[in-house]
C-alpha cells in the first residue's frame, strides 16, 4: 500500500505510526493552528484517501468535507462516537475500529477501579507518599479504620456527617435489608470530637467482594466485566437498551432502580443519543452515600456537574473515572477529592493490545487497498 496517503490526525501509538510511515505515504496533522491547518490541507488533500485517528481526535463533518479524496478513516478504538458516521454513509466513507482486542484490558481496568475507588488506593498512596506514615497505627488496617484522611491532611475538606439513620432513610424495604448487612453495619464517619484531639475523620473501608454491581450497558466490555465480578462473589445486575435473557444477570429496564440495587455502578456502555448523560441526578441519588460509581465508557455518559455535585454533597460515595466529557479537561473540583481515583483515558494502554490494535488498523488498510472485505467494518 505505499502509495496510499494516510493522514494520522493526532500521536497515536509509536509502532502504528512507524509502520504506517514504512507502509503508506504518511502525512501528519496534530492540533494545527487554523491557518497551518488551511495551507496543509490545500497542498495535500487531493492525495488522503485514508485517515487515522482515535477516540479523541475522530472525523466530524467539517474534516471529513475538507477530504474530498477520503475513502476510509480507522480510529484506534472501539468507539465511533468522534466519526460522523452518518456522513460517511452518505459520501461512502468506509470505517473501521479495533473492537475485542481491548475488551480484557478495559474490563481489568473496570474493576482495578472499582477497588482502587472503595479502598481509597490512590489516597492510602498519597498518604505513605506524603511522609505521614510514621508507625503501623496511623493507618489502623486492623479495626478496617483509615483514620488518615482528613488528620494528614490528604482532605482538604471533611466528608459530611452520616450517620446509619440518615442511610436508613433512603431506603424501601429492599434497601434496608442491605444495608443491615454486616458490611454496612460499621459505615458511618466518625465527628472530630469523637476521635479526642487528633481531628481524625474515620472511615471503615467497605469490603469490594461480595458487592452488589450494577453494569450499565452489558456489550463485549460489560459482559467481560461480569465473568470477572463472578471471582469476586458479586452479585452482578445490569441495564441495557434491550434484556439478554441468556446472560444470567438480573435485568433492570430502569436504570435508577438499577443504581439503587448497586453498591457499585459501572458504566460500559457506548455513547449514543439515548446514552449521553445516562448517569444523571436521579441515577446519583439512587446510587447513594456509599455508592460507587465507576466509567471506563464515555465522559459523556455522565452528567458531569451533577457527578460533582454529588461527590461534594456527599451525596455519592465515590467515583472512578477513565473517561471525561471534554478530554483532556477534567473539572477541577475533582482534583481536590479523595474519594476519587482519575485516570487519562487509559483503558487500552497496555502493550500487549496497543501492538493488536495497531495491526488491526494496519490490516484493515491493507484489506482496503487490495479491495478485499474489511476486518472490523463499523460502516
Ligand atoms: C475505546 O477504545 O473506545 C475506549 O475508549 C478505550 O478506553
Amino acid at each position: 500500500m505505499n502509495s496510499l496517503g494516510v493522514l494520522l490526525t493526532c500521536p497515536i501509538d509509536t509502532y502504528l505510526e512507524e509502520e504506517l510511515s514504512r507502509r503508506c505515504k504518511l502525512f501528519r496533522l496534530w492540533e494545527p493552528s487554523p491557518e497551518k491547518r488551511k495551507d496543509f490541507l490545500r497542498a495535500n488533500a487531493p492525495e488522503i484517501r485514508a485517515l487515522v485517528g482515535n477516540t479523541v481526535v475522530g472525523a466530524d463533518a467539517g474534516m471529513i468535507d475538507d477530504l474530498p479524496a477520503l475513502e476510509i478513516i480507522a480510529t484506534f478504538s472501539v468507539g465511533t462516537d468522534k466519526i460522523d458516521l452518518e456522513k460517511c454513509r452518505e459520501k461512502g466513507i468506509r470505517v473501521i475500529n479495533t473492537p475485542d482486542c481491548l475488551t480484557d484490558d478495559v474490563a481489568d481496568l473496570a474493576v482495578g477501579l472499582a477497588i482502587g475507588t472503595l479502598r481509597r488506593l490512590c489516597a492510602a498512596d498519597g498518604f505513605l507518599r506524603s511522609g505521614a506514615w510514621k508507625s503501623n497505627g496511623d493507618y489502623n488496617l486492623c479495626s478496617k479504620f483509615l483514620n488518615i484522611i482528613v488528620a494528614k491532611g490528604i482532605q482538604s475538606s471533611p466528608p459530611r456527617w452520616r450517620s446509619s439513620e440518615a442511610v436508613l432513610k433512603r431506603g424501601n424495604e429492599e434497601h434496608r435489608e442491605r444495608e443491615g448487612r454486616e458490611i454496612y453495619a460499621p459505615l458511618m464517619w466518625l465527628r472530630e470530637s469523637d476521635r479526642e484531639g487528633e481531628g481524625i475523620c474515620a472511615l471503615p473501608l467497605p469490603l469490594f467482594s461480595g458487592k452488589q454491581v450494577g453494569i450499565v450497558g452489558l456489550g463485549r466490555i460489560g459482559s467481560a466485566i461480569a465473568n470477572r465480578l463472578q471471582a469476586f462473589g458479586c452479585q452482578v445486575s445490569y441495564h441495557s437498551r434491550t434484556e439478554k435473557p441468556l446472560s444470567g444477570y438480573k435485568y433492570y429496564s430502569n436504570i435508577v432502580d438499577l443504581a439503587f440495587s448497586s453498591d457499585v455502578l459501572i458504566v460500559s456502555c457506548s455513547l449514543t443519543d439515548e446514552t449521553r448523560y445516562i448517569i444523571n441526578r436521579d441515577v446519583l441519588d439512587a446510587l447513594g452515600q456509599q455508592g460507587v460509581l465507576v466509567n471506563v465508557g464515555r465522559g459523556a455518559n455522565v452528567d458531569e456537574r451533577e457527578l460533582v455535585l454529588a461527590l461534594t454533597e456527599g451525596r455519592v460515595g465515590g467515583a472512578g473515572l477513565d473517561v471525561f466529557e471534554h478530554e483532556p479537561d477534567v473539572p477541577k473540583q475533582l482534583l481536590g477529592l479523595e474519594n476519587v481515583v482519575l485516570l487519562p483515558h487509559v483503558g487500552t494502554s497496555t502493550s500487549e493490545t496497543c501492538k493488536i490494535m495497531a495491526d488491526l488498523v494496519l490490516a484493515n488498510l491493507e484489506a482496503f487497498v487490495q479491495n478485499k472485505p474489511l476486518l472490523t467494518p463499523v460502516v
